[in-house]
């Protein structure tokens, strides 16, 4: 049985129906092509899928979709503004904060989450924000680099 949704993604609404079963990470990518966003384990193990839901960073693995009825997403796809990256973007490609890539729509997510909440005062402190996302490549030096980099 499909259950109506309305939620704010990336600034858009959406009207749509959906199983009650559907996550919201698959909502994103399967329903609305928003593959900007990864599924690593699909578990909360990875971070790979971390989206902003009313601000707040969450595992959209672990969220159902239904969940986020009248709320705001916003996915790596709504940090740039037009052709413009957001600072945090520019950063990890200033830095070479990504190797393989395929952690880092999440990282970012994380990134610009640790400093809005106010946990990048030190690199220790990033560290420890930012240890729910996994990189396979080991990049995680230049990721502190870059946040620290846009905190300034
Ligand atoms: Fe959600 Fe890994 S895919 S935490």
């Amino acid at each position: 049985e499909l259950l109506p949704l309305q939620v704010e993604i990336n600034g858009t609404v959406q009207k749509l129906s959906i199983e009650p079963r559907v996550t919201l990470l698959d909502l994103l990518r399967e329903q609305l092509g928003l593959t900007g966003t990864k599924k690593g384990c699909d578990h909360g193990q990875c971070g790979a899928c971390t989206v902003h839901l009313d601000g707040q960073r969450i595992n959209a693995c672990l969220t159902l979709a239904l969940t986020t009825e009248g709320s705001q997403v916003t996915t790596i796809e709504g940090l740039t503004k037009g052709d413009t990256l957001h600072p945090m973007q520019e950063a990890f490609i200033k830095h070479d904060g990504l190797q393989c890539g395929y952690c880092t729509p999440g990282q970012i997510m994380s990134a610009v989450a640790c400093i809005r909440e106010g946990h990048a005062d030190s690199p220790d402190e990033v560290r420890e924000y930012m240890s729910g996302n996994i990189c396979r490549c080991g990049a995680y030096a230049n990721i502190v680099n870059a946040i620290m980099d846009v905190k300034q």
